[in-house]
């Protein structure tokens, strides 16, 4: 029996999978544990199973002598040291795959949701507004035979392709392995779909040079992470249509402040961080995340892990 401390009740049944075999602790508040918390729990436990809300700094991961392994409930590894975990020899596991798919759906919901108005023409129709048919009202863009240009090539990236096919749509991607420069993507595209990690390399990749690249009825779509994006330029591209639209499931800072001003801008469809959010995608995170806890307890390679650097 290994002691574990799992940062949120998860969905499914994984965690009495996990709870058979071990002593567990489920922090069970709507909000995380506070850094404080975190680290007072994480120091007596040899397994954590952490969200991506949870910062999982060299500090933390210091303070935890008995610590064997850290399972993140996410695709995304970027709110953990990875080098510092490694330096002690502790496994990360992540949950990849299980929420491509789910993924990839929302990324282009935004697409299809930005270029067609569609949050927009709901709040109209619901305000009352809908006094007759009108020849030119809420004229969005057209998606099929448009180009959309995939920034990043891996598994998300490429079910976004697929998509993307399905609708007639041109694709082209930019990434580190191949496809066309990013400034060749930003220029020829007419929708920006982001499907990278965030990494030192990725931070603000889209920033105002970027941005202004990009055509005037270009949409832009982000469901990696927000401080990919240089979320003040954003705000400044759509308020002065440097771009057409924006779909973002992601943001910097999350949660934003309610007066943020990306929650303000025009043109701007946003969803709070959900692209994985399916009852099958969310349960499969979890056992996924359970399948690595255990597999770190016991000594084994994870199913799923970290690559560091
Ligand atoms: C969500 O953002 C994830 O990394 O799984
Ligand atoms: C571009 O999408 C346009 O409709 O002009």
């Amino acid at each position: 029996m290994a002691r574990c401390f799992v940062t949120r009740e998860l969905p499914g049944g994984a965690i009495e999978r996990l709870r058979a075999e071990h002593e567990v602790e489920v922090w069970s508040e709507r909000l995380p544990p506070s850094p404080d918390e975190l680290r007072a729990r994480t120091r007596a436990a040899e397994g954590l199973l952490c969200l991506l809300t949870d910062r999982v700094d060299r500090e933390l991961i210091g303070a935890a002598a008995d610590l064997r392994v850290i399972s993140n409930y996410a695709v995304g590894s970027d709110n953990v040291d990875l080098d510092a975990a490694a330096e002690r020899g502790i496994p990360v596991g992540i949950t990849p795959d299980v929420l491509t798919e789910a993924t990839a759906d929302m990324a282009f919901a935004l697409l299809l949701a930005a270029a067609r108005r569609v949050v927009e023409a709901d709040a109209e129709a619901r305000r009352g507004e809908w006094v007759t048919w009108e020849p030119a009202r809420l004229l969005g863009r057209d998606v099929h035979g448009r180009t959309l240009g995939i920034v990043g090539h891996g598994r998300i990236g490429r079910a976004m392709a697929h998509r993307a096919r399905g609708f007639d749509m041109d694709v082209v991607h930019s990434s580190r392995s191949g496809g066309v420069p990013l400034e060749t993507l930003l220029e020829s595209s007419d929708f920006v779909s982001i499907h990278l990690p965030l990494t030192p390399a990725t931070r603000g990749l889209i920033g105002e040079p970027e941005l202004r690249r990009m055509r005037p009825w270009a949409v832009l779509v982000n469901t990696a992470r927000g401080a990919i994006v240089d979320t003040a330029a954003l705000v400044r591209a759509l308020r002065e249509g440097w771009i057409g639209a924006a779909g973002v499931d992601v943001m910097e800072p999350e949660p934003p402040p309610a007066d943020h001003p990306l929650l303000a801008a025009p043109n701007l469809t946003i969803a709070p961080h959900i692209a994985s959010a399916t009852h099958a995608a969310r349960e499969r995170m979890a056992d996924l995340a359970v399948d690595n806890l255990l597999a770190g307890l016991a000594g084994r390679p994870l199913p799923a892990a970290a690559q560091s650097g």
